[in-house]
């Protein structure tokens, strides 16, 4: 079927300002959470309620449609073919439970693989990052301009300060060397919403050892459409159905960091 992506679009901008509503009106409520890999690794009963609704929404309109989530929907995809929804209902659960701001709501919708619609929405900041393929990103109403080169001298990183932490070599291809290097860095916890920074320049790349589909789909579509670079540390395009290295960042600053980060190694995993 052919789908009229900007119709799609303003629906799910639709389901998701409702979603984040329901957030809002949580924050100061009682909510349960549980931990999942690890102690440090959280989910609360509003990441269950806010994938459930999307997930109830797209089916209603779109039963065709494949659903992933993080917490419930899809883990038996095995194939990109059709039309396909990503959502991270709360990315940034950490920052939910004990910052209560800078967490977002992430979508994307891929037809057989490839990008047609990137949504985050930074629930606090009521900011709206969003992307139709081959039409612009936009910060709310507006147009986010497209890229320039940067250097790593020159260029703000973003990053999750755990990874320094681990980082066992100390040779110059470290990434305390790419890190020392660079202007400055900074870490939101939020890896949706450090990605929607690089599409708008707030940030000149993001890195993550490990990311999950759910988290980069959107901004994805968001960074294609501003004319950034974004591959796994080997350069490849990155996968849509199981975790990898990711780098966003722009062009010139990307090539510059995959010499560091292409074949790292030296991490207490
Ligand atoms: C996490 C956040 C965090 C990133 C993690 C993600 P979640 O997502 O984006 O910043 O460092 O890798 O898993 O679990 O809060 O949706
Ligand atoms: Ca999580
Ligand atoms: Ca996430
Ligand atoms: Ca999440």
């Amino acid at each position: 079927m052919n789908e009229n992506w900007n119709d799609v679009k303003n629906e799910a901008v639709k389901w998701v300002e409702e979603a984040g509503k329901i957030l809002k009106e949580s924050l100061y409520e009682q909510f349960e959470i549980q931990t999942k890999s690890n102690p440090n690794d959280l989910v609360t009963e509003m990441d269950y309620k806010v994938e459930r609704i999307l997930k109830e929404r797209i089916e209603r309109s779109h039963p065709d449609h494949k659903i992933i989530g993080e917490e419930e929907a899809g883990r038996h995809i095995q194939s990109t073919d059709g039309v396909m929804w990503l959502i991270d209902p709360i990315d940034g659960t950490t920052n939910f439970v004990h910052q209560k701001f800078n967490f977002a709501i992430s979508v994307a919708v891929v037809e057989n693989g490839v990008g047609k619609i990137g949504i985050v929405y930074n629930v606090m900041q009521d900011e709206w990052f969003t992307a139709v393929s081959g039409q612009g990103a936009f910060l709310n109403e507006r147009k986010l301009e497209q890229t320039q080169p940067v250097t790593l001298q020159e260029a703000v990183l973003g990053l999750n300060g755990r990874w320094l932490a681990r980082e066992k070599r100390a040779d110059e291809q470290s990434l305390h060397h790419m890190v020392r290097r660079s202007r400055s860095v900074r870490s939101y916890g939020a890896a949706a919403i450090e990605l929607a920074y690089v599409a708008c320049g707030r940030l000149d790349c993001y890195i993550s050892f490990r990311l999950s589909p759910w988290d980069y789909a959107a901004g994805l579509v968001l960074l294609k459409e501003t004319g950034h670079r974004v591959s796994t540390f080997q350069n490849d395009d990155v996968p849509l159905l199981e975790p990898c290295k990711i780098a966003a960042s722009r062009p010139g600053l990307h090539e510059e960091i995959l010499d560091y980060l292409y074949d790292h190694k030296g991490f207490d995993y």
